[in-house]
């Protein structure tokens, strides 16, 4: 077969054509192909240290032998819920359809760090005494876990506010309609507990109209070892 002027003319398009489509295939697509092209070359794996650590319940720092993880989130106004997670499980929260409105409470035992309660007290117009009865029952060791929402405080009395001052609590006895309160205590503590948050209903403050702003604690809470 002859090689005629016409054929090397046809071939030659030919060639322009593929490596058109090959040059805009690599350089313009931004779908699926250009993506595996650049993990082809292996410009698309991240350095391993560039990638933040993870650390338990979503905190900032990891915590230390012996000590247990925790993320207390109060509710902000009475439209988002509250949240608990210890030891990177989560308790109490809207997702697990397990929290309300007054005090949401969850008791972990606190040598084995293994949940055993979670329970929400309606503080505006539920029955107090099922909340005394609740806070009387803990164990002796056990950390108890609580996060306000809407309203931690119409129903409260001394005796509640008692139980709580006894696992560790400064500020329960000035909690007040709709303050929010985060606080995290323990059965037969010597001493008041670091691990707690108030905040004032106040409208000269208030974020939300008629509530303050949702607060959030995360830490470590030591592992009961005696
Ligand atoms: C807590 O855990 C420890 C160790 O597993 C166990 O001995 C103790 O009985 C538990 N206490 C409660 C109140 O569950």
């Amino acid at each position: 077969m002859r090689v005629t002027a016409g054929m090397i003319q046809y071939v030659a398009l030919f060639i322009t054509l593929l490596s058109t489509w090959f040059i805009l295939q690599t350089y313009f697509d931004h779908g699926q192909k250009a993506v595996s092209l650049r993990s082809w070359l292996g410009a698309s794996k991240k350095p391993i240290s560039k990638q933040l650590p993870r650390h338990k319940c979503g905190n900032q720092k990891s915590c230390p032998q012996n000590h247990f993880a925790f993320k207390i989130i109060s509710g902000a106004a009475n439209v988002v819920g509250p949240s608990i997670c210890f030891n990177d499980m989560v308790l109490m929260s809207s997702m697990k359809n397990n929290i309300g409105r007054g005090l949401n409470i969850a008791l972990v035992n606190g040598t084995s760090g293994q949940p055993l309660k979670a329970d929400t007290f309606d503080m505006y117009s539920g029955d107090i005494n099922k909340l005394d009865t609740f806070l009387q029952e803990i164990q002796h060791g056990t950390i108890v876990l609580t996060a306000s929402y809407d309203d931690a405080a119409t129903k409260m009395n001394d005796k509640v506010r008692a139980h709580f001052v006894e696992l560790g609590s400064s500020h329960v006895n000035e909690v007040g309609f709709r303050d929010n309160w985060v606080f995290l205590g323990a059965k037969g503590l010597k001493n008041k507990s670091p691990f707690e948050e108030h905040i004032k209903n106040d409208e000269k403050t208030n974020k939300y109209d008629g509530w303050p702003e949702l607060l959030e604690m995360e830490g470590c809470a030591p592992r009961k070892t005696d």
